[in-house]
């Protein structure tokens, strides 16, 4: 298995998430596998990374904040859970968990974000985040078989469309995302 105790684990995604954010995670994971069989990628690391992508979403500012120090990640994540719960959700799963597999670490740390050369995995989680079966936005269906059909193109819109909700609302975007963004549409051959 991925990590030293799956119990203990499963345990503590019980005990930190709320009920809509453990279904969200179920529903994830079985995106997750479904993209990983469409795209030949690993299905068991997709399930695992699906299923504990957002262990520390459900983290107040505070827990969020004492885990960002406990792990001496970025400081700049401090007072912004939002984007701090995929590096925390990373190190928990490597520090408590016992998770080695880099893919699988990167997977959950990058699953808000994106990055330039992500890995399949990382797009695979990524995508599914989006557009697991919980999900209520109009476009779901759309983007679901846009997902089925072309993770990259999938990929690209969910970039598009993050980019210009954050640059709507005056929200800073991460550098992350935005070389994802150039990545993939280079990857696209699209300038
Ligand atoms: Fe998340
Ligand atoms: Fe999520």
């Amino acid at each position: 298995m991925f990590c030293n105790d799956i119990g203990a684990l499963e345990r503590f995604m019980k005990d930190n998430l709320k009920e809509s954010r453990y279904r969200h995670s179920l529903g994830v994971e079985k995106m997750a596998v479904k993209l990983a069989d469409i795209y030949g990628a690993d299905a068991d690391k997709a399930a695992f990374t699906g299923r504990y992508h957002d262990i520390a979403k459900c983290f107040d500012e505070k827990t969020m904040d004492e885990n960002i120090k406990r792990y001496s990640l970025d400081e700049s994540l401090l007072g912004n859970p939002a984007l701090a719960h995929s590096k925390v959700g990373a190190a928990i799963l490597e520090h408590e968990f016992g998770v080695t597999d880099e893919d699988i670490l990167n997977a959950v740390k990058y699953h808000t974000t994106a990055r330039k050369d992500m890995s399949l995995l990382e797009q695979i989680t990524y995508v599914a985040d989006v557009v697991e079966e919980n999900r209520t936005y109009p476009d779901l269906k759309y983007y679901q078989d846009l997902a089925a059909k072309d993770l990259d193109l999938c990929t690209l819109e969910i970039l598009e469309y993050t980019i210009s909700d954050l640059t709507d609302k005056y929200r800073q975007i991460d550098k992350d995302t935005l070389r994802a963004y150039n990545y993939i549409k280079h990857k696209l051959s699209i300038t």
